[in-house]
């Protein structure tokens, strides 16, 4: 991205200038892509290590932990104590107990510390793996998600915060800033837009939303590691070179809740592999 000198360009160009630079990396990628590509071919017919991070969760989730010892069987991620099953599909979404719209990270922790006793500082600690550094927020995350898989998302806006919130998301998708005066629509609100090798869906349309946000968590074939909705948007807010989100903070769940809604009916898909 440090290719990208948009600082430079008069705000009107900015668009354009991002949709130039971005088709330039391709061909320059090009010769890395037979063999990105014969690596992933193998690691299809091999099964998708997330598989790997999705038991790994469901112990997790079974197991008693924390000061209270008990287990997050009883979370409530919105349907009902204990329902895994589908949960994911209909989040983020409002709860009453909390008054609050919450995605799944948010709940996660919630459930960590109302159920097992954990301060919200431990049950915040460590969300994104790094070499040598696994993530039992990643795993339990790739857990819950994988009991979704197949269904269709179903995110509501019903009650007026989950309206209110959509909206935060949706004003959130067009704010510009930072360094580069981007917004998430400067690079995703566009057909056919591309980063080197990268589609960048243009995540205003169903279908682009849908390919989006059903397939996070994604096992990263260039990185070993599974990452989570969360990381996604972590990332990409760094490359707009916003500040850093705090983990788990509101306006995540806000573009989380604007990204799912408009992913609605099509099948929940993750968690995925990609490159
Ligand atoms: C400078 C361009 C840029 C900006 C600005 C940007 N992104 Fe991205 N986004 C990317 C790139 C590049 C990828 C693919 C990265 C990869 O595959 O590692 C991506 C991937 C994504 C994906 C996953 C797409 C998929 O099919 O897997 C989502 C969702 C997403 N971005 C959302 C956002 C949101 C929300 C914002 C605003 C907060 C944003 N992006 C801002 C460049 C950008």
């Amino acid at each position: 991205m440090k290719h990208i000198r948009a600082s430079l360009l008069p705000a009107a160009a900015l668009a354009a200038a991002a949709a130039a630079v971005l088709a330039a990396g391709a061909a320059r990628a090009q010769d890395n892509t037979a063999a990105e590509i014969a690596k992933y071919r193998q690691m299809l017919a091999e099964g998708n290590p997330a598989e790997l991070w999705e038991a790994a969760g469901e112990e997790l989730w079974k197991k008693p932990a924390g000061p209270r010892n008990v287990s997050l069987e009883q979370c409530d991620l919105g349907k009902g104590p204990g329902v895994v099953k589908g949960a994911y599909a209909e989040l983020p979404r409002f709860f009453p107990d909390t008054g609050k719209v919450m995605d799944l990270e948010q709940r996660l922790a919630y459930c960590r510390v109302t159920l097992q006793g954990l301060t919200r500082d431990e049950a915040m600690r460590n969300p994104f793996s790094a070499p040598g550094k696994s993530s039992d927020i990643e795993r339990l995350v790739a857990y819950i998600t994988s009991e979704s898989r197949g269904l269709p998302m179903n995110v509501q806006l019903k009650h007026p915060e989950e309206k209110r919130v959509y909206a935060l998301g949706q004003k959130m998708f067009f704010y510009r800033g930072g360094a580069y005066d981007f917004a998430c629509a400067t690079c995703h609100a566009v057909d056919g837009q591309r980063i080197r090798l990268q589609d960048l869906p243009n995540l205003l349309t169903q279908k682009g939303a849908q390919a989006a946000y059903t397939t996070w968590p994604a096992y990263r074939v260039s990185q070993g590691e599974v990452r989570t909705m969360q990381h996604r948007l972590y990332d990409c807010l760094r490359q707009q070179r916003f500040p850093e989100p705090a983990y788990g903070s509101d306006v995540i769940t806000a573009l989380s809740l604007f990204l799912a809604r408009n992913a609605n009916g099509g099948a929940y898909d993750g968690p995925s592999m990609k490159r």
